[in-house]
């Protein structure tokens, strides 16, 4: 087994972190990969333009940023709630999601003051409409640096819902609407790896045409 199969293997969300905080050369060493991935060029004029904001706990924005994501929750919550009303079959669709949010209302969201750092990746708006798709490679990336350096990370995601938020892009001094964002936290793993999902065998999910 490669070093690389290793650190896919080790891979894990990890949700809860100890209370010691990873040094900037380490965050910056998880940036760096993050940096390196690929990025949608056609959809950017073939400039690289992702940005990378990290807030530590130790900044007082962090829980603004928590506050602001639990009114917009709150927000989504609404809506969807609306829309159950009228659209046949969404109610069920939407249940899981909305359980979360409802945990992100009363609890706070994950990741944003329960970890020693929240990170935030940005890239402008583009056509066609790829960011999210290269942010999740700069994600990808940072997720398997920072399992190689034994930081735990687990992925933010409410954060694609903040892009748009006037007071959310204010405090991280992001135009706001101007771009797709993502978030994750990184610390210390309070625990050892959880154990591994249950995959499927590579014959149950591939079809091969040879
Ligand atoms: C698009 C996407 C969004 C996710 N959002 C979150 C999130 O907001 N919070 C979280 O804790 N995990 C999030 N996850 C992590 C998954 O729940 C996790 O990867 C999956 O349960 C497998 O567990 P593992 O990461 O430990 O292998 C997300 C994963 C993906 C691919």
């Amino acid at each position: 087994m490669t070093a690389l199969d290793q650190t896919i293997l080790n891979r894990r969300s990890i949700r809860q972190f100890s209370e010691e905080i990873p040094s900037k050369d380490l965050i910056e060493s998880v940036i760096n990969a993050g940096r390196l991935a690929p990025f949608a060029a056609a959809s950017s004029l073939n400039k690289y333009s992702r940005k990378f904001i990290v807030v530590s706990r130790a900044n007082s924005i962090l829980m603004e940023l928590a506050e602001i994501v639990k009114k917009q929750a709150q927000k989504a919550f609404e809506e969807l709630s609306r829309q159950i009303e009228v659209v046949p079959g969404l109610k069920e669709r939407a249940n899981i999601f909305m359980g979360r949010l409802e945990m992100v209302m009363k609890q706070g969201p994950l990741g944003i003051g329960t970890a020693p750092y929240y990170i935030v990746v940005a890239e402008p708006k583009g056509i066609p409409d790829a960011q999210m798709q290269s942010i999740a490679h700069c994600m990808e990336n940072m997720w398997l640096k920072a399992t190689e350096l034994g930081l735990g990370f687990h992925l933010v995601s409410m954060t694609g819902q903040m892009g748009d938020n006037p007071d959310f892009c204010t405090q991280i001094n992001l135009p706001v609407g101007a771009y797709k964002i993502d978030g994750c936290a990184v610390g210390y793993p309070a625990f050892g790896l959880p154990p591994k999902p249950e995959y499927p065998s590579i014959s149950e999910i591939t079809t091969w045409f040879l």
